[in-house]
This record gives C-alpha cells, sequence and structure tokens, in this order.
C-alpha cells in the first residue's frame, strides 16, 4: 500500500466537504465568482494559456486521442482538453472521491458519451494501471498529464506514476506534468513564505503542503528512466512544467498517431 494512501483522498475529501463555507471569501478575493473547487486556483486566461502551450502545439486535433489525466479534481482543464480536441477521450484519475463526485455533476454529458471516464484512485503502487486497465488502455494511452496536482506528491509517490506511464503509453506518447520547483523565483518565494504555516506539521501530513524539488532533479530522474524531456517554461512561472516522451525506439505497442511530429 502507498503510503500516500486514502488518508490522502480523505484531506481531499474535507477541502471539498469545507468549500461552502470558503466560496464568498474566495469569490471577493478573486474579483469573480468560485462556483466549485478549483475554480479558486489561478485565473480563467491563464487556464488557457496552459492548454495551448502544453498541448495544442503537440497533439493532432483532428486525432482520435485517448488521454489519461491525474487529479483532475472539479474538471476545468479535463474539460478544456476536451474541447481542444473534439475527437479525444480522458480516463480521470483523482484520489478524492468528493472532487470525482464533482467531475461528474459537472461533465454529464461527456461522460454518457464515453468521452470522459472517472476513476477513483486505489492506494496501490499501479493504481494508474488498473484504472486504465478498465477500459482497456495499457499501452494505447497518447497523453498522461496533470496540472497543479503533482506539487502535492513527493517524488518517492510520484515516481510510481512514472513507471506506471511507462506502461500506460504508446510509444511516443507523451507525459504532461507540473511538479514543485524551489529554484524558481517565485517557488522559492513560496518555500520560504510557508514555512511559518508548515514547520509545526512535520510529520502530521499537513494538507496543501508543497513537495519540493527541481527542474534538473525532475528531468535527470526521467532521464534515467528513458524518457526524453523538454521543459515547458511558458507553462509557469512558478512550478516545473515539462513533456516527457516515452522512448520513440520502443518496439512494443503502436506508435501514437496523436502526437505532432
Ligand atoms: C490542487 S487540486 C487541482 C485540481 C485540478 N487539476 C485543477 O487544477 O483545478 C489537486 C487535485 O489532485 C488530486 N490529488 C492529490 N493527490 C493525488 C494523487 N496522489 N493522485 C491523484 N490525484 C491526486 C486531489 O484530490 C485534487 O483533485
Amino acid at each position: 500500500m502507498s503510503a500516500q494512501g486514502s488518508r490522502f483522498g480523505d484531506a481531499w475529501d474535507r477541502y471539498v466537504e469545507s468549500f461552502g463555507t470558503k466560496k464568498a471569501s474566495f469569490s471577493e478575493r478573486a474579483g469573480r465568482l468560485i462556483e466549485v473547487p478549483g475554480d479558486e486556483w489561478g485565473e480563467p486566461d491563464g487556464w488557457q494559456r496552459r492548454v495551448a502551450v502544453l498541448f495544442r502545439q503537440r497533439l493532432n486535433a483532428g486525432a482520435p486521442i485517448l488521454a489519461l489525466e491525474i487529479g483532475p479534481g472539479s474538471g476545468k482543464y479535463t474539460r478544456l482538453f476536451l474541447e481542444a480536441f473534439p475527437e479525444s477521450r480522458i480516463i480521470a484519475c483523482d484520489v478524492s472521491a468528493r472532487f470525482l463526485e464533482i467531475l461528474k455533476t459537472g461533465n454529464a454529458e461527456a461522460i454518457q458519451s464515453k468521452r470522459l471516464l472517472p476513476e477513483l484512485l486505489e492506494p496501490l503502487q499501479d493504481c494508474l494501471e488498473r484504472a486504465a486497465a478498465k477500459h482497456d488502455a495499457v499501452g494505447n494511452v497518447d497523453c498522461i498529464f496533470s496540472i497543479d496536482s503533482m506539487v502535492h506528491v513527493g517524488l518517492q509517490y510520484l515516481v510510481a506514476y512514472w513507471q506506471s506511464a511507462l506502461h500506460i503509453l504508446k510509444p511516443n506518447g507523451l507525459l504532461v506534468m507540473g511538479v514543485a520547483d524551489a529554484t524558481t523565483p517565485e517557488g522559492y518565494q513560496k518555500l520560504m513564505r510557508d514555512v511559518p504555516s508548515y514547520f509545526s506539521k512535520q510529520g502530521a501530513g499537513a494538507f496543501g503542503q508543497f513537495e519540493w524539488m527541481s527542474a534538473e532533479l525532475a528531468v535527470k530522474v526521467l532521464e534515467k528512466m528513458g524518457f526524453v524531456v523538454e521543459l515547458v517554461p511558458e507553462a509557469s512561472t512558478r512550478d516545473c512544467y515539462f513533456v516527457a516522451t516515452k522512448g520513440r525506439t520502443s518496439k512494443a505497442g503502436r506508435q501514437s498517431e496523436g502526437v505532432l511530429p
């Protein structure tokens, strides 16, 4: 059982359950209506920009892309992806049952048409493969992505997802992800700013804390695992976003037709 385990999902469930009491203050702070959890993170034009730099330039808009998203939350990036790629389907995997409920409620049509396939992750290291296997998708996925979610997942756990990605992706398939980077100016500022909030919670699994790493660390580990890695600094000034391509020379499976050459 992964130490991340279901307890981690419970903490995100509690965030969703307490959201109602925070909605008004989130809306006031943002200067726009915050309706569902997730609306409070970032701004709509920034969400669009990320989808453009991470996906539109790399994936074939007309292809029947099969994607797997990790940590969709309420699904704001899920929706933008489905809009950008009209022939795509997404297996949307989250540890939080409550977040998945909101995702399902807000995307009933996509679920009905089988373009959106929500999956609750089990606390097992191969949980992504298990979720993919339910849809006969192991070895058939063009793109695995995770935006604004893996900043909270330590490398010890995250690496299990990277291992799974090598099984789930087609050769040439893409792993697109943002991780916490303490070496960017904004990352460094946040690291310092968060010390008073988190120091006394050591060992208690403090909810919301970042699991810090750096672009250099992420790239070196991914390359050792056999990915070809490109950094995408346009996606964030704080976090490290990367596109890691599963080795093009792998003989297993079909080449991805969804990925632009
Ligand atoms: C900060 S929210 C971001 C949600 C969404 N991507 C967005 O930008 O609005 C983090 C999401 O990741 C999920 N999550 C946290 N840890 C996870 C893990 N280890 N595996 C999968 N999902 C995880 C949470 O339940 C939550 O839905």
